[in-house]
Formats: C-alpha cells, structure tokens, sequence
C-alpha cells in the first residue's frame, strides 16, 4: 500500500465522519457515531492496524496523518458531547410536584430485637450487661468452670479449637469467671454473645448461636432468687401466661444444677410441632454456682453463695414469633426478615 493510498482512506473517513455528525441529535445517535469512529475496534483503530504493513518510510508518514485524523475527530467528539448533554438538560425539567421514590428502610435482626428485650427486662431488674470475647482460653471455657480435661465437653466433637490453647467459646459461662475475677461481690450482671460448638445443624441446633449468661453473687442469695428472676423474666417477656418448669440437671460449675423449660406459648401447652408435642421449650441451663468456681476467682464460699444461668437466645425467640427452624434466622432470606 502506497501513502497515496493512506491519504485516500483518511480523506474518505473524514468525509464519512463529517456526514454522520450531521444526523446527530440526541445521546443515542452521539454514542453510535463515537463508537463507530473512535471506539475500540472503529475505523480510525482498524485504519492504525495497516500501518506494520507499510515499509518504514510510508509508515512513519502515515502514522502522522492517522494520529491528526484522530485529533481531529475527538476534538469534535468532545465538543458535540458538550451540546448534546446541554441539550438534554433542558429538555429534561424537574416537576417537584412529583411524588418522591420511597426508599428501602433497613430493620432489626429478629434476634437483635430480642436481645434488647432481654437486655432491658433484665436492667429492670437491677443487672447490668457486660461482654465477654469469643475466642477463649481453655482456661476461660473450662478449667475455671471446673470442667476437669477429661469432661466430655471438651472434646473436640463440640469444640471448635484454634490451637491448644484458643478456642471458639462454647458458652457465654467464661465471663462469669472474667467478671468475677475483676471486681468484687456484690455482682449483678447478664451476658449476651455468640456461641460456637460442632453441633450440626437441625431445627433447634444451629453451629454459631446466641445466650445470654446471668450471674448473680451476694451473701444470702438462693435458689428461690434465681427462680424469682426467671419467673419476672419470663411474665416481663412474654405474659402471665407462660408457666416454667425446672429440671435436675447436671453442670460442673454449678451444684445443685436445673435446666429450666417454658411453657409453648404457641400451641398454650397443647401439644405442636415448635414444641415436638411436649407443651415445654428448653430455654436455659442454670444453678447455684459451684463454690469450686469460687475458688478460682477468690471468692469466700462461706461468705457468698450466687446463681447462674445461660439462656439460648434463638429459642426465646422461636417460641415468641412462632418460628419452627432455627436455620430461618441464618439464611439470610428477605422474604422471612421482612416480617419482622
Ligand atoms: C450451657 O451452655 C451452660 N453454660 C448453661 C449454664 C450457665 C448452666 C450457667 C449453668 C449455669 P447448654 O449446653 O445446655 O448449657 O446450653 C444452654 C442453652 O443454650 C440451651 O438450653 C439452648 O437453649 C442453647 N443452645 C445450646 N446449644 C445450642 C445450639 N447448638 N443451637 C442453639 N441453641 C443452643
């Protein structure tokens, strides 16, 4: 190819460019002329693709007048830009009269709402909230709550280790020790935090889940008090309704132990499927605190005695909006937390 050839396709190009910028009037037709010309594979591009062809001195000729055409077209480009957006601002005019477009307001978690219930029955009651780390020591999660190392809660089948000594807290229970080794009795406190264990997951299970623990240590205090502030937790939570249960149970930091149970405030004790047909809801391990727990933290056991307890969140919750799986709070579905 000779530059004469060159010159004739610059000037053709010109050409076709100076018409087709004659039938622009609007954003459309600008950015169709744009691309066609200057785009990544329009004509000036594909004109630059002929110039390893030529031999050196026809190309170095060439490459100047393509580069000028170039300049040339995006010099114009850029001022049809300009009067094709001026253009369009005036014909686009506000009408504030308009009704606005409504926005999507975000909302609380289920389980967020439910914590602050807790939270608030529970300042009421004279507590107040502290927090605790989720990853523990072992030493946290369960030398210091008299879970000796050949307890069975200590395998790895429940916990979720991170190396010998760190884990994923299995319980919110360390914070007692925490808050008990810090600060003096009297002490009035609840807990709220996530959980791990290497449970798999069912309609009642779920690996990562919320409790919330309560401590409370004076002298004198009794069973009678734990099961006074579970019962005003209980009617300030969800009426007069509601009955609870306690059962014997078993912790190592605690002695005596109970598990307490609410009443299915669905079905009324009938009988469903939230409640698996039993008319009752496993809420929360609880009990006396174990003086051996006393000791790690120096307390006087002859002094003082206290109680514990360490509710599951998501099953307050499931027994207040009537949710049957547990899994409906972690999947992260719209449709479900909209409702809330
Ligand atoms: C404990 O975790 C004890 N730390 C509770 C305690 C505290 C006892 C203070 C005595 C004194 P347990 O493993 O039973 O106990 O769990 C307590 C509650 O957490 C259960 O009743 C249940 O409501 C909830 N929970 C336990 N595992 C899960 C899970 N995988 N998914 C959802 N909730 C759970």
């Amino acid at each position: 190819m000779q530059i004469d050839d060159i010159k004739e396709k610059i000037e053709k190009l010109k050409k076709d460019f100076n018409e087709s910028i004659k039938k622009i009037d609007d954003v459309r037709s600008f950015e169709e002329v744009r691309i066609r010309f200057l785009g990544r594979k329009g004509f000036i591009s594909e004109l630059f693709k002929i110039l390893p062809q030529l031999d050196n001195e026809t190309r170095k000729e060439s490459g100047k007048l393509i580069n000028e055409l170039k300049q040339e077209v995006s010099l114009s480009i850029s001022k049809i830009q300009k009067k094709v957006s001026e253009k369009r601002k005036e014909k686009v005019k506000t009408d504030p009269t308009l009704p606005g477009y409504p926005w999507p307001v975000g909302r609380y978690h289920p389980i967020t709402t439910v914590l602050r219930e807790i939270k608030r029955c529970f300042r009421q009651m004279g507590f107040s909230v502290v927090r605790g780390p989720e990853v523990e020591t072992q030493y946290y999660n369960f030398e210091a709550l008299n879970i000796p190392k050949d307890h069975p809660a200590r395998e790895m089948h429940d916990t979720l280790y991170l190396n010998d000594d760190m884990l994923m807290r299995t319980h919110t229970s360390p914070v007692q020790v925490r808050v008990m080794e810090k600060n003096p009795p009297p002490i009035r406190i609840i807990s709220p935090g996530r959980c791990y264990r290497r449970d798999t997951p069912d309609a009642t299970h779920s690996p990562v889940f919320w409790q919330v623990e309560g401590l409370c240590v004076d002298e004198g205090v009794t069973f009678s008090d734990l099961k006074g502030v579970i019962q005003s937790f209980a009617w300030m939570m969800f009426g007069k309704d509601i009955k609870i249960r306690f059962r014997p149970s078993y912790f190592p930091f605690t002695e005596p132990s109970a598990e307490y149970d609410f009443s299915c405030m669905i079905c009324g004790g009938k009988g469903c499927r939230i409640c698996k047909g039993t008319g009752w809801i496993e809420i929360s391990g609880a009990g006396m605190v174990n003086p051996a727990v006393f000791k790690y933290v120096n307390y006087d056991s002859e002094k003082y005695t206290g109680y514990a307890f360490g509710m599951g969140v998501e099953r307050i919750a499931m027994l207040l909006y009537g949710i049957n799986d547990i899994r409906l709070f972690y999947e992260n579905d719209v449709r479900f937390l909209n409702q809330f």
